[in-house]
């Protein structure tokens, strides 16, 4: 295992709500690679109180900051530079909410003011923090950002339901923002495509089960798990990885480019429809 990858680089990590969030997997391997950074979710998730327990753990400050607000985001990159002592080298974007998959509403018959709180929430406010920080000029040359999306941003997963606008949404500011950043500043913006991980928000997609089970016996790796893509986000901050920027990186266990695979054949899909009765009993 590689040792002190991130030593001396200060960083901001948003989205860690409990210990299965992938954002705190992200914390404690950023602390283990000798990186000092703050810890930053909404004031709700500040209330159910998990993220000081990681604090401590981490003996990393931890900032509210509503990450749709502007002035939160402003305050907190004014704050995390005093208290880590210069500028920011790495920010983890691990935040994602629809309140109409909250709320179980169906996709052909979407609530238009959640779907603007779900785009805002989860893909605007990536440019809400990439906007602010390089106006504040608050991140260090060869920076990195890395965003989490999912491979609804592409394909259609019946029950994503507008977190799949978000999400190509997300990819595509990482794309922009990237190219911006790159050439002023020389910093890297990055989107992860995660394989389908336990946590709230991944639980809270209705039919979350047989992402996960069809997802793991389509991979030939099998499912990528939140550890995993912990040491893909320490990699990507790592000074390894310079290059590499505006790219959506699937982590996913070769998901993406699988078309069926044997064990979908053997286990998975036995279809209780009609569509057999005109092919041979196979
Ligand atoms: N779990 C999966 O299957 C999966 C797969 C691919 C991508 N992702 C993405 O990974 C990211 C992290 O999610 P997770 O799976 O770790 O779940 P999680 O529920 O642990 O994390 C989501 C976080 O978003 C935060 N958040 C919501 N609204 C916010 C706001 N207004 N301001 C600041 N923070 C806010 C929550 O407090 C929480 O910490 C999300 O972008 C999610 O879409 C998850």
């Amino acid at each position: 295992m590689v040792k002190d990858i991130l030593n001396g680089k200060r960083g901001i990590i948003f989205g860690a709500l409990d210990h299965n969030s992938i954002a705190w997997k992200v914390a404690e391997k950023a602390h283990e690679q000798g990186a000092s950074f703050v810890l930053s979710n909404a004031p709700i998730a500040l209330r159910k109180g998990d993220i000081f327990e990681l604090g401590k753990k981490t003996t990393s400050e931890v900032i509210s900051a509503d990450i749709t607000q502007v002035d939160d985001i402003e305050n907190l990159f004014q704050e995390s530079m005093e208290i880590l002592g210069g500028k920011i080298d790495f920010i983890l974007h691990s935040v994602g909410m629809s309140p109409n998959v909250r709320k179980g509403l169906h996709y052909t018959d979407l609530d238009y003011n959640y779907l603007q709180k779900t785009l805002d929430v989860s893909a605007i406010s990536l440019h809400k923090v990439l906007q602010t920080a390089f106006k504040m000029d608050a991140m260090n040359q060869w920076g990195s950002v890395v965003a989490l999306s999912y491979i609804a941003a592409q394909r259609t997963f019946s029950s994503y339901s507008d977190m799949a606008q978000a999400k190509a949404m997300l990819e595509s500011i990482a794309r922009s923002f990237g190219y911006h950043y790159g050439q002023k500043r020389k910093v890297r913006v990055n989107t992860i495509s995660q394989s389908p991980t336990v946590t709230t928000a991944g639980t809270g997609v209705k039919g979350f089960n047989s992402f996960y089970a069809y997802a793991n016996c389509m991979s030939p790796l099998g499912n990528a798990t939140s550890d995993d893509c912990a040491n893909y986000c320490i990699s990507l901050f790592s000074d390894l990885t310079r290059m590499v920027t505006m790219q959506n990186l699937y982590h996913d266990g070769g998901y993406s480019n699988m078309g069926i695979s044997d064990q979908v054949i053997e286990n998975c899909f036995v279809c209780k429809g009609d569509c057999h009765e005109h092919l041979p009993d196979k």
